[in-house]
């Protein structure tokens, strides 16, 4: 084995400590009580369910990713977080419709034990919620160095080891990257006088960097994507990734633009569409909110088509993504996509999807595996932009003078050998050459 990159072991109780414990974050904490009772299976999960071939294809050696790299152990961890509304985890859970009753009765007594520490919010930054369930402090600083308490507390009362903070706040009104985000010492003055394009996202993933604590960030809003907290994580050695979890119709689309592409199959139109009724349909419903989605979800396509060097066959492509707040679905999105595509000779087609899927079913095994991705680069000592983990995200961070990273193939590559990396077994290149002659 090599040295480079060998991950330290994973001893102990890790903290996961989510910001935001509405649908998503309610559904990752039941869903990891349930497994660990043995109720259920962690589908959906690389770190709990995933295979990863290593050596020469005449090896056939495909062992667990939790047994090639040292994973931790998902009976080993505690959940705790913030929330503007005060309903402990188990009541959260019921409101969010997303699990059975009968489920969630049976780990009434280890979710309502988690209740959410007062959040750091303001209503500017998402308008439709009500809760009260807030901190007060006379700046954004001090606002920070309040979260930075809960978090040494939370830590102490539940004998953590290490902590890693995952963003499940709803999504934030649009802004864009100025001034204030160009440094750390900008960034402070900012947190010091209040700046206004400091969101309370970019103030909880501050605290966790400051002190080291893996963050990734589970909404479109820029978080941790900005000059100075990219800054703060290479500083403080701390692993972080964005944004916004690719679940849905963007996983789809970043499943089939692909392979469409590898056959040099035109696209003409992308016509997408969803309805869903929850809470974070509901925010989304406001149009300053759901700008930033909306930024999210189109820059897929033109990274995995780049009509630039391909004009003949992606340089007219329509995208339009829609999404609309429609409450008999609750959870249960439903997202259709019309494509128009072209083939030989300039022929016409349309492939139709209908994906009737779960919106937080698919987001939860992604909140675990990046909070256990994010622990296992820490222990590498990999700290920044983890861009190996954009494979979860819809508009995945990457290292400045490079284009992100969004075709699922590409990404599992580089998942998987960094994987490989940390412990300290050959790369794959599927050049052909890895067999015995
Ligand atoms: N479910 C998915 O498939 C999916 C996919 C991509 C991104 N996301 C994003 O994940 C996030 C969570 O989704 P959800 O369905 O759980 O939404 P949700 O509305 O059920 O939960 C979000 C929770 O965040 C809380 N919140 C908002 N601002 C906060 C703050 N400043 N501090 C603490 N708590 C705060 C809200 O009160 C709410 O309870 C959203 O931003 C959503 O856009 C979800």
């Amino acid at each position: 084995m090599s040295k480079k990159g060998k991950a330290s072991k994973a001893s102990g109780k890790l903290g996961i400590l989510l910001p935001g414990m509405g649908a998503v974050a309610t559904t990752v904490i039941a869903g990891v009580y349930a497994v660990n009772k043995g109720l259920s299976s962690p589908i959906g999960s690389l770190t709990q369910m995933g295979r990863i071939r290593v050596g020469k294809r005449t090896k056939d050696d495909q062992p667990l990713i939790k047994d090639l790299v040292p994973v931790h152990n998902i009976k080993k961890v505690v959940f705790g977080g913030w929330d503007v509304y005060d309903d402990n985890v188990y009541e959260a859970a019921v409101n969010a419709e997303v699990l059975e009753p009968s489920l969630l009765k049976k780990l009434k007594p280890q979710l309502s034990k988690i209740k959410p520490m007062k959040a750091v919010f303001d209503k500017k930054y998402a308008n439709r919620l009500e809760g009260k369930h807030i901190k007060k402090g006379k700046n954004k600083m001090v606002l920070a160095k309040a979260l930075m308490k809960d978090i040494e507390n939370f830590k102490k009362e539940n004998k953590c080891d290490r902590l890693v903070m995952v963003w499940c706040g709803s999504t934030e009104i649009y802004i864009e990257e100025s001034a204030v985000h160009k440094n750390i010492k900008s960034f402070e003055k900012g947190l010091e006088n209040s700046h206004d394009d400091i969101p309370p996202s970019m103030i909880y993933a501050y605290a966790a960097i400051k002190m080291g604590i893996p963050y990734a960030n589970g909404a479109p809003n820029l978080s941790c994507d900005v000059p100075a907290l990219i800054q703060l994580a290479k500083e403080t050695q701390t692993p972080i990734m964005g944004k916004d979890f690719k679940t849905g119709q963007t996983l789809m689309k970043t499943i089939l633009a692909p392979g469409l592409k590898a056959r040099a199959l035109g696209i003409e139109g992308w016509f997408s569409t969803n309805i869903l009724g929850n809470r974070d349909g509901e925010v989304l419903d406001d149009p300053a909110n759901f700008k930033t989605k909306e930024v999210s979800k189109l820059g897929v396509l033109e990274q995995i088509l780049e009509p630039e060097i391909n004009p003949e066959l992606y340089a007219d492509l329509y995208h339009k993504v829609r999404i609309n707040y429609y409450p008999p679905r609750g959870d249960a999105k439903e997202g259709w996509d019309n494509i128009d595509i072209r083939g030989w000779l300039n022929y016409p087609m349309q492939i139709k999807i209908d994906f009737l899927c779960r919106d937080s079913i698919l987001a939860a095994p992604i909140v675990l595996d990046l909070a256990l991705f994010l622990d296992l680069a820490k222990r590498a000592g990999m700290g920044g932009i983890q861009e190996w983990l954009g494979f979860y995200l819809k508009s995945p961070q990457a290292h400045k003078g490079v284009k992100p990273i969004h075709d699922i193939f590409k990404q599992q590559i580089k998942l998987e050998n960094t994987l490989r990396h940390i412990a300290g077994e050959t790369l794959l290149d599927h050049l052909g050459l890895d067999y015995d002659k």
